[in-house]
């Protein structure tokens, strides 16, 4: 293991019902609420109506910013920004998914900096304060509700990229199952290829003596794999949800990270892909990662060996390590078609014209890959074979 220092101080709060935590939670760091959430699925679940019925109960005023887009904006953020300094607001709630809680962190930072909320996201500013803020996640998917991390993208430079401080951890994060049994299924199927593109982007690396992380991430892979048949067939199953909800929140609240370098080239490159295509994170995810896999794998084959093995039960008799690592991208390629997810970007009309601009800007910001460093060759062969 390398040396590392780790540090979560989100306060998770988990199970049926737990909205019943909110008032106290919310009151501990304000009173004057801005509410923040995407484009409705919240006030279709009735969710809403339950937070602001908690609000009135609790002399907890509000202001709202709807309409936060699935691939989150930095002009959304901006809006976010101009609410809170109007209306004096000392906290902020995130009902929704990822990018809900992500718009909300870039708002949270953006708040106490003069400057445009973009030189964030570009690390020309380094926050130093911000407004509190709590989540209700309704997607299991990104882990944000318990990380530092946020996406965010520049519509107009058609730029996606991710930013962190420990200064915009959740407070608390509230997870009900319930809450996301509206998910549809192809949002449902995002989110679990987006759960073990996590746990790949941990997983894949060459630190020696990490037995511990490779065991909870096999593990976490393993229950996903299980998990999804059932759960695709009956969205309203409530064993199922759970499961899923809490793999996804273990998956990237940087518990696998510990004692070990991540890789997460393929998250550059789908984010190079949904900045300019604007496709969902998780339906990129599917088409890239195994062709990631593919490419690779001869940097540390015994890896993809025991991938293999250990998660997709290959017998490895008379194979060669190999066969037996292209035997184990094969089966997860199998899995996601299983489960409905996309397979090639033609599935989302991007073609070879775009190959180019796609490289150049998941590379923009400098080399990608720890388990094997990609060059910009690399990146256009990955994405070739994604076509
Ligand atoms: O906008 P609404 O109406 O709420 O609908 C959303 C949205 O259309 C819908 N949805 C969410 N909860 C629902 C629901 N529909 C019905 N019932 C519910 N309970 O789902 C759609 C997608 O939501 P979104 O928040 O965009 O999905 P997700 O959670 O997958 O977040 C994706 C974003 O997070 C970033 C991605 O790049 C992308 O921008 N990521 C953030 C990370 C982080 N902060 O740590 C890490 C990830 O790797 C990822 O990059
Ligand atoms: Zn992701």
């Amino acid at each position: 293991m390398i040396p590392f220092t780790y540090y979560n101080p989100t306060k998770l709060i988990f199970g049926k019902g737990q909205i019943k935590e909110l008032a106290t939670n919310l009151k501990e760091f304000g009173d004057k609420v801005l509410l923040v959430y995407g484009g409705g699925s919240v006030v279709k679940s009735g969710l809403y109506d339950q937070i602001i019925n908690i609000f009135k109960e609790n002399q907890i005023e509000w202001k709202e910013l709807a309409g936060v887009e699935p691939n989150p904006r930095v002009s959304t953020a901006r809006e976010g920004i101009k609410l809170c300094r109007e209306n004096n607001i000392n906290v902020i709630l995130a009902v929704g998914g990822g990018s809900v809680i992500d718009c909300t962190k870039l708002i949270s930072a953006g708040v106490q900096y003069n400057g445009d909320p973009w030189d964030i996201v570009l690390g020309k500013y380094v926050p130093t304060n911000a407004l509190p803020f709590g989540t209700i996640l309704t997607l299991a998917a990104t882990g944000s509700e318990m990380n530092s991390g946020s996406v965010i993208t520049n519509w107009e430079t058609k730029e996606k990229y991710g930013w962190g401080s420990p200064l915009v951890y959740p407070k608390f994060s509230i997870l009900d199952p319930v809450n996301t049994f509206t998910v549809p299924l192809n949002q449902t199927v995002y989110g679990m290829v987006d759960i073990m593109a996590h746990v790949f982007e941990q997983y894949f690396h060459n630190v020696e003596n990490s037995e511990v992380q490779d065991g909870f991430c096999e593990t976490i892979l393993k229950t996903v794999i299980h998990t999804a048949p059932n759960l695709i067939k009956d969205l309203n199953c409530y064993e199922s949800r759970e499961t899923i909800l809490f793999s996804g929140t273990l998956a990237l609240n940087r518990m696998l990270s510990m004692g070990i370098i991540g890789d997460w080239a393929t998250h550059n490159i789908e984010h190079a892909v949904s900045a300019v295509h604007d496709i969902p994170h998780g339906g990129g995810l599917a088409i890239i990662f195994p062709k990631w896999m593919r490419h690779v794998r001869n940097a540390n084959i015994s890896k993809f060996k025991r991938f293999a093995i250990n998660v997709f039960n290959v017998d490895a008799n008379g194979k060669t390590d190999d066969e037996i690592a292209l035997e184990g991208i094969q089966k997860l390629e199998d899995f996601f078609k299983s489960i409905g997810a996309p397979s090639r970007l033609a599935d989302y009309e991007i073609n070879e014209d775009s190959i180019d601009l796609l490289s150049e800007k998941a590379m923009a910001r400098g080399s990608i890959g720890q388990f094997r460093n990609l060059t910009m060759e690399d990146v256009k062969t990955i994405l070739k074979s994604c076509l």
